[in-house]
Protein backbone atom coordinates (compact mmCIF):
# COMPACT_ATOMS: atom_id res chain seq x y z
CA UNK A 1 0.00 0.00 0.00
CA UNK A 2 2.80 2.66 0.65
CA UNK A 3 3.07 2.63 -3.18
CA UNK A 4 0.33 4.75 -2.80
CA UNK A 5 0.43 6.65 0.03
CA UNK A 6 -0.72 10.28 -0.81
CA UNK A 7 0.66 13.83 0.07
CA UNK A 8 -1.65 15.79 2.36
CA UNK A 9 -3.16 18.75 0.09
CA UNK A 10 -2.66 21.58 2.39
CA UNK A 11 1.48 20.48 2.43
CA UNK A 12 2.29 22.36 -0.76
CA UNK A 13 -0.55 24.71 -1.93
CA UNK A 14 0.07 27.29 0.77
CA UNK A 15 3.89 26.12 1.87
CA UNK A 16 7.08 28.43 1.44
CA UNK A 17 10.23 26.39 0.55
CA UNK A 18 12.52 29.29 -0.09
CA UNK A 19 11.43 30.18 -3.39
CA UNK A 20 10.65 34.16 -4.13
CA UNK A 21 6.93 34.78 -5.02
CA UNK A 22 8.01 37.41 -7.90
CA UNK A 23 5.81 36.15 -10.99
CA UNK A 24 2.26 37.66 -12.15
CA UNK A 25 0.23 36.49 -15.22
CA UNK A 26 1.87 38.77 -17.48
CA UNK A 27 5.05 36.82 -16.70
CA UNK A 28 3.50 33.64 -16.52
CA UNK A 29 1.91 33.78 -19.97
CA UNK A 30 5.25 35.05 -21.64
CA UNK A 31 7.41 32.38 -20.06
CA UNK A 32 4.70 30.07 -21.73
CA UNK A 33 4.83 31.51 -24.90
CA UNK A 34 9.08 31.46 -24.65
CA UNK A 35 8.97 27.67 -23.91
CA UNK A 36 6.90 26.20 -26.54
CA UNK A 37 7.85 29.12 -29.76
CA UNK A 38 11.06 27.31 -30.98
CA UNK A 39 12.41 24.50 -33.06
CA UNK A 40 8.94 23.04 -33.46
CA UNK A 41 7.74 25.66 -35.75
CA UNK A 42 11.20 27.23 -36.90
CA UNK A 43 12.37 23.53 -37.86
CA UNK A 44 9.80 20.82 -37.57
CA UNK A 45 7.36 21.85 -39.17
CA UNK A 46 8.50 22.30 -42.78
CA UNK A 47 10.35 18.23 -42.27
CA UNK A 48 7.01 17.32 -40.84
CA UNK A 49 4.55 19.26 -44.05
CA UNK A 50 7.95 17.59 -46.63
CA UNK A 51 8.06 14.28 -45.21
CA UNK A 52 4.80 13.28 -43.47
CA UNK A 53 1.73 15.23 -44.00
CA UNK A 54 2.04 17.64 -46.64
CA UNK A 55 0.28 21.30 -46.43
CA UNK A 56 -2.39 18.92 -44.16
CA UNK A 57 0.63 20.12 -41.53
CA UNK A 58 -2.30 22.48 -40.52
CA UNK A 59 -4.35 19.80 -39.89
CA UNK A 60 -1.66 18.04 -37.79
CA UNK A 61 -1.16 21.13 -35.28
CA UNK A 62 -4.90 21.42 -35.05
CA UNK A 63 -4.77 17.87 -34.04
CA UNK A 64 -1.97 18.32 -31.69
CA UNK A 65 -3.24 21.48 -30.19
CA UNK A 66 -6.30 20.15 -29.37
CA UNK A 67 -4.93 17.46 -27.47
CA UNK A 68 -3.11 20.40 -25.98
CA UNK A 69 -5.84 22.11 -25.18
CA UNK A 70 -7.82 18.89 -23.42
CA UNK A 71 -4.36 18.74 -21.40
CA UNK A 72 -4.09 22.34 -20.49
CA UNK A 73 -7.73 22.86 -19.42
CA UNK A 74 -7.32 19.63 -16.96
CA UNK A 75 -3.75 21.53 -16.05
CA UNK A 76 -5.34 24.96 -14.90
CA UNK A 77 -7.36 22.81 -12.48
CA UNK A 78 -4.82 20.96 -10.82
CA UNK A 79 -2.93 23.77 -10.64
CA UNK A 80 -5.35 26.31 -9.10
CA UNK A 81 -6.41 23.58 -6.73
CA UNK A 82 -3.21 21.40 -5.35
CA UNK A 83 -0.54 23.79 -7.13
CA UNK A 84 3.13 23.47 -6.03
CA UNK A 85 6.37 23.94 -8.28
CA UNK A 86 5.90 20.24 -9.11
CA UNK A 87 3.52 20.31 -10.96
CA UNK A 88 1.58 17.44 -12.00
CA UNK A 89 4.23 15.53 -10.18
CA UNK A 90 2.79 16.87 -6.97
CA UNK A 91 -0.82 17.12 -8.38
CA UNK A 92 -0.50 13.24 -8.84
CA UNK A 93 1.36 13.13 -5.10
CA UNK A 94 -1.45 13.87 -3.72
CA UNK A 95 -4.28 12.17 -5.60
CA UNK A 96 -3.00 8.88 -7.23
CA UNK A 97 0.28 8.19 -4.69
CA UNK A 98 3.92 8.13 -4.36
CA UNK A 99 4.65 5.65 -7.24
CA UNK A 100 2.16 7.00 -9.82
CA UNK A 101 3.72 10.53 -8.61
CA UNK A 102 7.12 9.57 -9.39
CA UNK A 103 6.42 8.03 -12.79
CA UNK A 104 4.85 11.77 -13.86
CA UNK A 105 7.74 13.20 -12.60
CA UNK A 106 10.46 11.37 -14.10
CA UNK A 107 7.90 11.44 -17.49
CA UNK A 108 8.17 15.71 -16.86
CA UNK A 109 12.06 14.71 -16.33
CA UNK A 110 12.04 13.05 -19.51
CA UNK A 111 10.78 15.83 -21.30
CA UNK A 112 12.49 18.39 -19.94
CA UNK A 113 15.85 16.70 -19.59
CA UNK A 114 15.38 15.41 -23.64
CA UNK A 115 13.84 19.00 -25.15
CA UNK A 116 16.72 21.21 -23.87
CA UNK A 117 20.00 19.47 -25.35
CA UNK A 118 17.95 18.94 -28.25
CA UNK A 119 16.78 22.19 -28.72
CA UNK A 120 20.50 23.46 -27.61
CA UNK A 121 21.66 21.45 -30.36
CA UNK A 122 19.33 23.64 -32.88
CA UNK A 123 20.07 26.45 -31.37
CA UNK A 124 24.19 26.11 -32.15
CA UNK A 125 22.85 25.11 -36.02
CA UNK A 126 20.99 28.59 -36.16
CA UNK A 127 23.83 30.53 -34.54
CA UNK A 128 26.93 28.64 -36.56
CA UNK A 129 24.61 29.46 -40.02
CA UNK A 130 24.12 32.91 -39.51
CA UNK A 131 28.03 33.88 -38.37
CA UNK A 132 29.04 32.18 -41.59
CA UNK A 133 26.34 34.04 -43.33
CA UNK A 134 28.61 37.39 -41.78
CA UNK A 135 31.25 35.54 -43.16
CA UNK A 136 32.55 33.95 -39.88
CA UNK A 137 33.69 30.59 -39.24
CA UNK A 138 33.43 28.32 -36.80
CA UNK A 139 35.88 25.62 -36.97
CA UNK A 140 34.25 22.27 -37.41
CA UNK A 141 35.76 20.29 -34.46
CA UNK A 142 33.94 23.21 -32.43
CA UNK A 143 30.45 22.25 -33.35
CA UNK A 144 29.84 18.39 -33.54
CA UNK A 145 30.60 16.75 -30.28
CA UNK A 146 32.90 13.55 -30.09
CA UNK A 147 30.00 11.02 -30.73
CA UNK A 148 28.73 13.13 -33.39
CA UNK A 149 27.63 10.02 -36.17
CA UNK A 150 27.69 12.55 -39.07
CA UNK A 151 31.18 14.55 -38.41
CA UNK A 152 32.61 13.37 -35.04
CA UNK A 153 34.26 16.45 -33.32
CA UNK A 154 35.81 18.01 -30.27
CA UNK A 155 32.66 19.47 -28.88
CA UNK A 156 28.77 21.46 -29.74
CA UNK A 157 31.00 24.51 -28.26
CA UNK A 158 27.77 26.74 -29.05
CA UNK A 159 25.50 24.11 -27.96
CA UNK A 160 27.06 23.99 -24.91
CA UNK A 161 27.45 27.26 -23.84
CA UNK A 162 24.36 28.57 -24.33
CA UNK A 163 23.13 26.03 -21.56
CA UNK A 164 25.84 27.06 -19.53
CA UNK A 165 24.99 30.49 -20.01
CA UNK A 166 21.13 30.28 -18.96
CA UNK A 167 22.13 28.44 -16.09
CA UNK A 168 23.82 30.93 -14.57
CA UNK A 169 20.90 33.13 -15.35
CA UNK A 170 18.57 30.81 -13.93
CA UNK A 171 20.52 30.52 -10.65
CA UNK A 172 20.44 34.76 -10.41
CA UNK A 173 17.12 35.35 -9.88
CA UNK A 174 13.64 34.12 -11.39
CA UNK A 175 12.94 37.75 -11.79
CA UNK A 176 15.52 38.52 -13.88
CA UNK A 177 15.21 35.26 -15.84
CA UNK A 178 11.83 36.29 -16.70
CA UNK A 179 12.87 40.14 -17.95
CA UNK A 180 15.37 38.02 -19.96
CA UNK A 181 12.86 35.91 -21.58
CA UNK A 182 10.13 38.66 -21.96
CA UNK A 183 12.86 40.45 -24.23
CA UNK A 184 13.65 37.19 -26.11
CA UNK A 185 9.68 36.90 -26.61
CA UNK A 186 9.49 39.98 -28.17
CA UNK A 187 12.20 39.24 -30.60
CA UNK A 188 10.25 35.72 -31.73
CA UNK A 189 7.03 37.13 -32.15
CA UNK A 190 7.99 40.24 -33.54
CA UNK A 191 9.91 37.98 -36.32
CA UNK A 192 7.02 35.78 -36.81
CA UNK A 193 4.69 38.34 -37.09
CA UNK A 194 6.81 39.72 -39.84
CA UNK A 195 6.65 36.46 -41.61
CA UNK A 196 2.86 36.27 -41.65
CA UNK A 197 2.77 40.02 -42.91
CA UNK A 198 5.21 39.19 -46.03
CA UNK A 199 3.73 35.92 -46.67
CA UNK A 200 0.73 36.90 -47.02
CA UNK A 201 1.14 38.90 -49.99
CA UNK A 202 3.33 35.92 -52.15
CA UNK A 203 0.66 33.25 -51.27
CA UNK A 204 -0.13 30.51 -54.32
CA UNK A 205 -2.96 28.84 -53.39
CA UNK A 206 -1.88 25.66 -56.38
CA UNK A 207 0.74 25.28 -53.37
CA UNK A 208 -2.62 23.94 -51.59
CA UNK A 209 -3.42 21.40 -54.14
CA UNK A 210 -3.38 18.71 -53.07
CA UNK A 211 -4.10 19.71 -49.49
CA UNK A 212 -3.75 16.53 -48.52
CA UNK A 213 -1.44 14.35 -51.03
CA UNK A 214 -2.26 10.97 -51.00
CA UNK A 215 -0.76 8.24 -48.96
CA UNK A 216 2.65 6.71 -50.06
CA UNK A 217 4.53 3.92 -48.45
CA UNK A 218 8.50 3.80 -48.14
CA UNK A 219 11.00 1.79 -46.92
CA UNK A 220 10.56 -1.78 -48.15
CA UNK A 221 8.81 -3.97 -50.39
CA UNK A 222 5.03 -3.52 -49.55
CA UNK A 223 6.04 -2.32 -45.65
CA UNK A 224 5.45 -5.92 -44.63
CA UNK A 225 8.85 -6.08 -42.15
CA UNK A 226 9.00 -4.57 -39.05
CA UNK A 227 11.05 -1.76 -38.84
CA UNK A 228 11.75 0.37 -35.31
CA UNK A 229 10.84 3.51 -37.39
CA UNK A 230 7.35 2.24 -38.07
CA UNK A 231 4.93 3.93 -35.45
CA UNK A 232 3.85 2.07 -32.46
CA UNK A 233 0.21 1.21 -33.92
CA UNK A 234 1.64 0.00 -37.35
CA UNK A 235 4.00 -2.48 -35.43
CA UNK A 236 1.34 -3.87 -33.38
CA UNK A 237 -1.23 -4.28 -36.57
CA UNK A 238 1.80 -6.04 -38.36
CA UNK A 239 2.08 -8.22 -34.88
CA UNK A 240 -1.66 -8.94 -34.28
CA UNK A 241 -1.79 -10.56 -38.29
CA UNK A 242 -3.23 -7.38 -39.47
CA UNK A 243 -0.76 -7.21 -41.86
CA UNK A 244 -0.24 -3.19 -43.54
CA UNK A 245 2.52 -1.83 -41.38
CA UNK A 246 5.43 -0.57 -43.41
CA UNK A 247 6.31 3.48 -42.95
CA UNK A 248 3.65 5.71 -44.23
CA UNK A 249 3.59 9.30 -45.32
CA UNK A 250 0.55 11.55 -46.07
CA UNK A 251 -3.04 10.56 -46.54
CA UNK A 252 -4.82 10.42 -43.26
CA UNK A 253 -2.09 8.63 -41.65
CA UNK A 254 0.37 11.06 -42.08
CA UNK A 255 -1.79 14.06 -40.75
CA UNK A 256 -1.46 11.82 -37.40
CA UNK A 257 1.68 11.02 -37.72
CA UNK A 258 2.84 14.51 -38.42
CA UNK A 259 0.44 15.47 -35.44
CA UNK A 260 2.53 12.82 -33.53
CA UNK A 261 6.09 14.63 -34.41
CA UNK A 262 4.64 18.32 -34.52
CA UNK A 263 3.31 17.60 -30.74
CA UNK A 264 6.72 19.01 -29.77
CA UNK A 265 6.10 22.41 -30.96
CA UNK A 266 3.92 22.68 -28.22
CA UNK A 267 5.99 21.28 -25.32
CA UNK A 268 6.79 23.77 -22.90
CA UNK A 269 3.08 25.87 -21.48
CA UNK A 270 3.26 23.00 -19.01
CA UNK A 271 6.23 24.31 -17.61
CA UNK A 272 4.19 27.58 -16.77
CA UNK A 273 2.72 25.01 -13.41
CA UNK A 274 5.97 25.07 -12.41
CA UNK A 275 6.72 28.70 -11.40
CA UNK A 276 3.55 27.64 -9.10
CA UNK A 277 5.56 29.08 -5.68
CA UNK A 278 7.27 31.96 -7.70
CA UNK A 279 3.73 33.30 -8.42
CA UNK A 280 1.90 35.99 -6.47
CA UNK A 281 -1.08 35.05 -7.08
CA UNK A 282 -1.42 31.55 -8.29
CA UNK A 283 -4.71 30.42 -8.40
CA UNK A 284 -5.71 33.10 -10.30
CA UNK A 285 -2.47 33.68 -12.70
CA UNK A 286 -1.26 29.78 -13.10
CA UNK A 287 -4.91 29.41 -15.51
CA UNK A 288 -4.29 32.89 -17.21
CA UNK A 289 -0.39 31.44 -17.89
CA UNK A 290 -1.16 28.40 -18.76
CA UNK A 291 -4.43 28.99 -21.31
CA UNK A 292 -2.97 32.31 -22.39
CA UNK A 293 0.05 30.64 -23.45
CA UNK A 294 -1.33 27.81 -25.07
CA UNK A 295 -4.17 29.83 -27.16
CA UNK A 296 -1.50 32.15 -28.33
CA UNK A 297 1.00 29.88 -29.74
CA UNK A 298 -2.05 27.31 -31.09
CA UNK A 299 -2.83 30.67 -33.54
CA UNK A 300 0.11 31.41 -34.61
CA UNK A 301 0.95 28.05 -35.39
CA UNK A 302 -1.66 27.06 -37.74
CA UNK A 303 -1.78 30.85 -39.69
CA UNK A 304 2.12 29.99 -39.75
CA UNK A 305 2.13 26.36 -40.89
CA UNK A 306 -0.47 27.76 -43.87
CA UNK A 307 1.26 30.66 -45.14
CA UNK A 308 4.45 28.43 -45.26
CA UNK A 309 3.07 25.48 -47.46
CA UNK A 310 1.13 28.26 -49.58
CA UNK A 311 4.32 30.11 -50.60
CA UNK A 312 6.06 27.24 -50.94
CA UNK A 313 5.53 23.79 -52.24
CA UNK A 314 5.36 21.17 -49.34
CA UNK A 315 8.54 19.26 -51.12
CA UNK A 316 10.92 22.10 -50.98
CA UNK A 317 10.28 22.65 -47.18
CA UNK A 318 12.87 19.16 -46.35
CA UNK A 319 15.68 22.12 -44.59
CA UNK A 320 16.66 22.68 -41.41
CA UNK A 321 15.50 26.51 -41.39
CA UNK A 322 12.31 26.34 -43.32
CA UNK A 323 10.80 29.71 -42.99
CA UNK A 324 14.03 31.19 -43.64
CA UNK A 325 14.12 29.18 -46.57
CA UNK A 326 10.63 30.14 -47.61
CA UNK A 327 11.40 33.59 -47.42
CA UNK A 328 14.65 32.68 -49.06
CA UNK A 329 12.40 31.17 -52.03
CA UNK A 330 10.35 34.29 -52.59
CA UNK A 331 13.38 36.44 -52.93
CA UNK A 332 13.45 38.08 -49.37
CA UNK A 333 16.38 37.66 -48.31
CA UNK A 334 16.36 40.46 -45.29
CA UNK A 335 12.90 39.10 -43.84
CA UNK A 336 15.28 35.84 -43.86
CA UNK A 337 18.01 36.75 -41.78
CA UNK A 338 15.47 38.86 -39.95
CA UNK A 339 13.30 35.16 -38.88
CA UNK A 340 17.02 33.92 -38.26
CA UNK A 341 17.71 35.97 -35.51
CA UNK A 342 14.03 35.35 -34.14
CA UNK A 343 14.33 31.95 -34.43
CA UNK A 344 17.72 32.01 -32.32
CA UNK A 345 15.50 34.47 -29.63
CA UNK A 346 13.40 31.13 -29.83
CA UNK A 347 15.37 28.90 -28.99
CA UNK A 348 16.85 30.63 -26.13
CA UNK A 349 13.69 31.03 -25.00
CA UNK A 350 12.64 27.69 -24.90
CA UNK A 351 15.75 26.49 -23.27
CA UNK A 352 15.49 28.93 -20.69
CA UNK A 353 11.77 27.88 -19.97
CA UNK A 354 12.23 24.05 -20.12
CA UNK A 355 15.32 24.63 -17.82
CA UNK A 356 13.15 26.14 -15.11
CA UNK A 357 10.67 24.20 -15.34
CA UNK A 358 13.31 21.31 -14.79
CA UNK A 359 14.94 22.21 -11.72
CA UNK A 360 11.43 23.11 -10.08
CA UNK A 361 10.02 19.55 -10.87
CA UNK A 362 13.19 17.89 -9.47
CA UNK A 363 13.51 20.94 -6.92
CA UNK A 364 9.59 19.29 -5.67
CA UNK A 365 10.64 15.62 -5.70
CA UNK A 366 13.83 16.42 -3.27
CA UNK A 367 11.90 17.76 -1.20
CA UNK A 368 9.80 14.73 -0.61
CA UNK A 369 12.71 13.01 -0.12
CA UNK A 370 12.53 11.13 -3.56
CA UNK A 371 15.76 12.09 -4.28
CA UNK A 372 18.92 13.52 -2.00
CA UNK A 373 18.76 16.44 -0.58
CA UNK A 374 20.88 18.49 -2.56
CA UNK A 375 18.71 18.95 -5.37
CA UNK A 376 16.45 20.66 -2.81
CA UNK A 377 18.82 23.43 -1.82
CA UNK A 378 18.12 27.18 -2.18
CA UNK A 379 20.57 29.89 -2.21
CA UNK A 380 19.52 31.96 0.67
CA UNK A 381 20.08 35.36 -1.50
CA UNK A 382 18.70 34.40 -4.69
CA UNK A 383 16.12 32.25 -4.27
CA UNK A 384 16.65 29.67 -7.01
CA UNK A 385 17.37 26.16 -6.44
CA UNK A 386 20.79 26.12 -7.39
CA UNK A 387 20.89 22.72 -6.37
CA UNK A 388 18.40 21.63 -9.10
CA UNK A 389 19.96 23.86 -11.53
CA UNK A 390 24.05 22.69 -11.15
CA UNK A 391 22.92 19.02 -10.84
CA UNK A 392 20.74 19.07 -13.81
CA UNK A 393 23.08 21.32 -15.71
CA UNK A 394 25.77 19.13 -15.76
CA UNK A 395 23.65 16.74 -17.16
CA UNK A 396 22.43 18.82 -19.81
CA UNK A 397 26.09 20.01 -20.73
CA UNK A 398 26.80 16.78 -21.54
CA UNK A 399 24.32 16.12 -24.20
CA UNK A 400 24.33 19.42 -25.25
CA UNK A 401 27.99 19.36 -26.11
CA UNK A 402 29.29 16.03 -25.96
CA UNK A 403 26.47 13.49 -26.85
CA UNK A 404 23.79 14.38 -29.53
CA UNK A 405 20.34 12.70 -28.59
CA UNK A 406 19.21 12.49 -32.55
CA UNK A 407 16.69 10.36 -33.02
CA UNK A 408 15.99 10.11 -29.13
CA UNK A 409 14.83 13.50 -29.47
CA UNK A 410 11.41 12.26 -30.02
CA UNK A 411 11.40 10.78 -26.43
CA UNK A 412 10.40 14.62 -24.97
CA UNK A 413 7.08 13.96 -27.02
CA UNK A 414 6.07 10.40 -25.34
CA UNK A 415 7.43 11.55 -21.81
CA UNK A 416 5.06 14.36 -21.73
CA UNK A 417 2.52 13.29 -23.68
CA UNK A 418 2.67 10.71 -20.57
CA UNK A 419 2.27 12.97 -18.54
CA UNK A 420 -0.97 14.42 -20.10
CA UNK A 421 -2.76 11.32 -19.82
CA UNK A 422 -2.12 11.38 -16.15
CA UNK A 423 -2.86 14.97 -15.57
CA UNK A 424 -6.46 14.62 -17.82
CA UNK A 425 -6.89 11.17 -15.61
CA UNK A 426 -6.24 13.12 -12.13
CA UNK A 427 -9.20 15.77 -12.40
CA UNK A 428 -11.63 13.05 -12.91
CA UNK A 429 -10.01 10.85 -9.85
CA UNK A 430 -9.73 14.33 -7.94
CA UNK A 431 -13.07 14.91 -8.31
CA UNK A 432 -14.24 12.19 -7.40
CA UNK A 433 -11.95 11.42 -4.13
CA UNK A 434 -11.72 15.25 -3.33
CA UNK A 435 -15.09 16.68 -4.35
CA UNK A 436 -15.32 19.57 -1.55
CA UNK A 437 -11.67 20.91 -2.86
CA UNK A 438 -11.76 24.91 -3.70
CA UNK A 439 -11.38 24.78 -7.14
CA UNK A 440 -10.60 29.05 -8.44
CA UNK A 441 -10.75 27.01 -12.04
CA UNK A 442 -12.79 24.39 -13.00
CA UNK A 443 -12.05 22.00 -16.39
CA UNK A 444 -14.86 22.86 -18.35
CA UNK A 445 -17.45 20.08 -19.85
CA UNK A 446 -16.05 17.66 -17.23
CA UNK A 447 -15.85 14.37 -18.05
CA UNK A 448 -15.70 15.02 -21.31
CA UNK A 449 -12.65 17.57 -21.69
CA UNK A 450 -10.46 15.06 -19.86
CA UNK A 451 -11.49 12.14 -21.24
CA UNK A 452 -10.94 13.80 -24.65
CA UNK A 453 -7.67 14.60 -23.58
CA UNK A 454 -6.61 10.89 -22.32
CA UNK A 455 -7.76 9.26 -25.69
CA UNK A 456 -6.17 12.03 -27.74
CA UNK A 457 -2.88 12.34 -26.48
CA UNK A 458 -3.05 8.09 -25.79
CA UNK A 459 -3.44 7.78 -29.69
CA UNK A 460 -0.55 10.37 -30.20
CA UNK A 461 1.41 8.40 -28.05
CA UNK A 462 0.37 4.74 -30.22
CA UNK A 463 1.73 7.25 -33.63
CA UNK A 464 5.09 7.71 -32.34
CA UNK A 465 7.72 5.42 -33.38
CA UNK A 466 8.36 1.87 -31.58
CA UNK A 467 12.19 3.40 -31.49
CA UNK A 468 10.71 5.73 -29.14
CA UNK A 469 8.27 3.30 -27.43
CA UNK A 470 11.43 1.13 -26.69
CA UNK A 471 13.65 4.01 -25.57
CA UNK A 472 10.79 5.32 -22.86
CA UNK A 473 10.43 1.99 -21.67
CA UNK A 474 14.25 2.21 -20.86
CA UNK A 475 13.68 5.56 -19.68
CA UNK A 476 11.19 4.35 -17.78
CA UNK A 477 13.34 1.32 -16.13
CA UNK A 478 15.50 3.10 -15.07
CA UNK A 479 13.47 5.41 -13.19
CA UNK A 480 11.36 2.59 -10.98
CA UNK A 481 15.05 1.35 -9.95
CA UNK A 482 15.75 4.47 -9.03
CA UNK A 483 12.40 4.38 -7.03
CA UNK A 484 12.72 1.42 -5.47
CA UNK A 485 16.36 1.61 -4.75
CA UNK A 486 16.38 5.49 -3.50
CA UNK A 487 13.27 6.89 -3.01
CA UNK A 488 10.80 4.59 -1.13
CA UNK A 489 12.79 4.34 1.45
CA UNK A 490 14.21 7.96 1.37
CA UNK A 491 10.62 9.78 1.13
CA UNK A 492 9.74 12.00 3.66
CA UNK A 493 6.45 10.21 4.14
CA UNK A 494 8.05 6.93 4.62
CA UNK A 495 8.63 8.68 8.36
CA UNK A 496 5.85 10.68 8.96
CA UNK A 497 3.86 9.42 11.45
CA UNK A 498 -0.02 7.90 10.41
N1 LIG B 1 8.01 23.63 -27.99
C1 LIG B 1 9.41 23.77 -27.94
C2 LIG B 1 9.98 23.97 -29.29
O1 LIG B 1 9.27 23.89 -30.26
C3 LIG B 1 10.05 22.62 -27.26
O2 LIG B 1 11.16 24.19 -29.41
Amino acid sequence: MSLLRTKPLESDRSKDRGLKRVLGAWDLTLLGVGAVIGAGIFVLTGITAATQAGPAVVLSFVVAGFACGCAALSYAELASAVGGCGSAYGYGYASLGELPAWIIGWMLVCEYMVSIPAVATGWSGYVVNSLQALSVHVPEQLIHGPFDKTAPGLINLPAFLVVLVIGILLASGAKLSAQFNAIMVAVKVSAITLFIAVAVFHLNPANWSPFIPPLERVGGSGGAAFSWDMRLLDALKLGLGFGGGGETHFGLVGIMTGAATIFFAYLGFDAVSTAAEETRNPQRDLPIGILGSLFACTALYIVVSALLTGIVNYRELNVPSPVAHAMLAIGQPWVAGTISVGAIAGLTTVILVMYFGLTRVIFAIAHDGLLPGFFAYVHPKTGTPVGSIAATGVLMLAFSGFVPLGRLAELANIGTLGAFVVVCAGVLVMRRTHPELHRPFRTPAAPLIPVLGVLSCGYLMLNLAAFTWAAFAGWMAIGLVIFFAYSRSHSVLASTPG
